[in-house]
């Protein structure tokens, strides 16, 4: 287990040295970003600037609990829309290993933009252990290519800088604490986003259904563990399959979409189990899910595969 003063302090002294001039940062929101730049505006001050990309793709509220991170670290945030540019990058992608590099280059052609006008060099990333491991870098296949790793062309001008490379996430957690970032228990979210919860082709109207499920189920799974049924999981979300299935309200058929629900437990997310949801817990989920997403989505699954033999997400 890392030791978060050596950590910090050493991690400044690095910054410093691989960044001789300027500086962004990739801010997604999460506790490994927040972390980086967190790091980075502390070695580097005015030198560095952070940006927080709307890719359309996020949960609801994503780009109000990125400020509500960076808040107490009084690091500033920009907060730059690209909606439209992503989803135009996706328009008739199916695979996942596709939809990651276009993911990828998109981002970072987006952070080449925001490095000229800034008169950077450098692109401060949150990588952490898992992602280049599951990339390719140390397994025999390559698992995911995780957004943040493969997606990066060849002939990108920046260098990146990856601070939090060696950590594991819960190593990255007792930093974050140690940091005073708050909201660090907050559960992992992926780069690509809806994207990869979004299964087959990806659309506005598809990734809006897929932000509805995904809110529904961490506000019911908060519901549960605030009222004592379960302990708070690793990772709680809904992936919208790529399947027509048909429902019934009143007398009108309906042929929707279906909706998997998927809670696990895991430590480091390199293995995960299923977790055993309360059928009470589950039902309102399916219950809310069909209503609020009337017309659109007629069956809600459960996910009870673990970490082998399937991966966390879907994608
Ligand atoms: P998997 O699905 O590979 O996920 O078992 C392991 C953990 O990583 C997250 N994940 C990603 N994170 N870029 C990311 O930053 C990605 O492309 C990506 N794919 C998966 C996933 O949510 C889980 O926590």
């Amino acid at each position: 287990m890392v030791d978060p003063a050596a950590f910090r302090s050493e991690a400044v002294r690095k910054i410093r040295a691989e960044v001789p001039s300027r500086a962004i940062v990739a801010a997604s929101g999460g506790v490994d970003s927040t972390v980086a730049a967190f790091l980075a505006h502390e070695a580097l001050g005015d030198r560095v600037r952070s940006v927080f990309v709307d890719t359309g793709l996020l949960r609801a509220g994503e780009a109000d609990a990125a400020r509500e991170l960076f808040g107490p670290t009084h690091v500033p945030l920009n907060v730059v829309d690209a909606s439209a540019r992503f989803l135009g990058a996706l328009a008739g992608v199916t695979d996942p290993e596709e939809k990651r590099r276009r993911i990828g280059s998109t981002f970072i052609r987006l952070f080449e933009e925001e490095a000229d006008r800034f008169g950077a060099d450098r692109l401060v990333q949150g990588t952490i252990a898992p992602d280049w491991i599951e990339s390719g870098g140390a397994l025999r296949d390559t698992i995911k290519t995780h957004h943040n790793v493969g997606g990066i062309p060849a002939d990108s001008r920046l260098t990146l800088v990856e601070p939090l490379r060696d950590l594991y996430k819960d190593e990255v957690r007792a930093v974050a604490r140690a940091l005073g970032i708050p909201g660090s228990e907050r559960q992992p979210f992926p780069g690509p986003g809806l994207a990869v919860r979004v299964g087959g082709p990806v659309s506005a109207e598809r990734v809006a259904v897929a932000r509805v499920a995904n809110r529904i189920v961490e506000e019911e799974v908060d519901k549960a563990v605030a009222e004592g049924h379960l302990a708070r999981p690793w990772q709680y979300f809904a992936v919208l399959l790529p399947v027509r299935t048909v429902g019934v309200t009143g007398d009108n058929r309906v042929y929707g979409e279906a909706v998997s629900i998927r809670l696990v437990d895991s430590t480091d997310a390199m293995t995960a189990a299923a977790v055993p949801a309360p059928p009470t817990l589950l039902r309102r989920i399916a219950e809310r899910v069909t209503r609020e997403l009337h017309g659109k989505v007629t069956r809600v699954l459960y996910d009870v595969t673990d970490k082998p033999p399937a991966t966390i997400e879907w994608e």
